[in-house]
């Protein structure tokens, strides 16, 4: 039996991180007080203008890479996660390959499930490992969404951040990833999108994010507990078997009732909103990352990584670290 086994994480967060009192002091008509009682954010870190996801995105790898001991030439699958690409083409997979200065390498694509992009792509990442056609993938979430955020919208643009965070999957004889569920619905479509395009050059409709907030938190807290018991049924096994929460970081009272829902104790739950808001595809991989490098996340452990997000999608993996 070939499993698909986490062998080293990493993440990225640029640049210093912006408080909520520094939103206010450029002019954004919000709080503290508003943000952090709402959402929980404290801060978020925003990429300079000229820094790209693949560049996040290789920040986060090479550290994943060396937590795993291996060399990027032993990468043989490259997947991104990202809403924020650095180009329409190549993909960003494509040019972090080459920043890793991996030739004639493996596949390598993007993969665009929004928020839930990170979940899709460890659950595709895996069904290429247990076919026995790649033996070890690099899986990404990589977003610079301060770029499609309207600043004049208070109502979006304090809740979400860039960031960058990545896994290496290898083959493995022991588990490894244990259940996957992946779902979508787009008939939920219109509440939450960036509904334009590029067209002969020009924007043709509205190119930043638009979010009816409260239908979001609804739909949210319904699929994440659905999606985390259908994993865990899926395994065999119950709630109380699982070590650690991780869910898509968009905002801490969406986890809290996540938690209250699976009847999963907060200090089970990684919450890592507080650090680097919503960061999209971004947000498991680095609430991982943190978690295993601050020793929280330990070997063995089962972990629950669940998201949802724009299309809607969303979609969870059960895993044994
Ligand atoms: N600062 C201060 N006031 C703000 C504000 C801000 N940043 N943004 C909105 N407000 C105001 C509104 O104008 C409104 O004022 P009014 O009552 O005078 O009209 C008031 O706060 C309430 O706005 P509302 O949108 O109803 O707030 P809410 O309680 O629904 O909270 C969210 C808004 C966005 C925090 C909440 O809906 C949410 O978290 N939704 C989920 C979002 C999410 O996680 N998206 C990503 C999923 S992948």
């Amino acid at each position: 039996m070939i499993y698909a086994r986490v062998a080293g994480t990493g993440s990225f967060l640029p640049g210093k991180p912006i408080t909520n009192d520094d939103l206010v002091a450029r002019g954004i008509e919000t709080s503290d007080e508003w943000i952090a009682e709402r959402t929980g954010i404290r801060m978020r870190h925003l990429a300079e203008p000229d820094v790209t996801a693949s560049q996040l995105a290789y920040e986060a790898s090479v550290r994943a890479i060396e937590a795993a001991g291996c060399q990027p030439s032993d990468i043989d699958l490259i997947i991104v996660a990202t809403s924020t690409p650095d180009y329409i083409f190549p993909s960003t997979a494509a040019l972090l390959q080459a920043r890793l200065g991996i030739t004639n390498g493996g596949a390598v694509f993007d993969l665009q499930a929004v928020c839930t992009g990170f979940a899709y792509a460890l659950a595709t990442a895996e069904k290429f490992i247990r076919s026995g056609s790649n033996k070890r993938a690099l899986v990404v979430g990589a977003e610079v969404f301060s770029r499609i955020l309207d600043w004049n919208d208070r109502g979006t643009c304090v809740l979400f951040g860039d960031g960058a965070g990545a896994v290496v999957l290898e083959a493995s004889a022991r588990p490894g990833i244990l259940a996957t569920a992946l779902h979508a619905d787009g008939s939920h479509s219109p509440i939450l999108s960036v509904p334009g395009q590029i067209n002969r050059g020009v924007v043709i409709g509205d190119p930043f994010l638009r979010m009816d907030g409260q239908a979001v938190f609804k739909f949210a807290v319904k699929v994440l507990g659905e999606v985390a018991r259908e994993v865990v049924e899926q395994a065999g096994l119950t709630m109380g078997d699982v070590d650690w929460l991780i869910p898509h970081q968009a905002n801490m009272r969406i986890l809290q009732a996540t938690g209250k829902r699976l009847g999963v104790p907060m200090e089970k739950v990684i919450a890592t909103v507080a650090q680097h808001g919503n960061t999209s595809a971004a947000s498991i991989p680095l609430a991982l990352d943190l978690a295993v490098r601050d020793g929280r996340v330990q070997r063995g452990q089962k972990l629950l990584l669940e998201g949802v997000g724009g299309g809607f999608t969303w979609g969870a993996v059960l895993l044994e670290f």
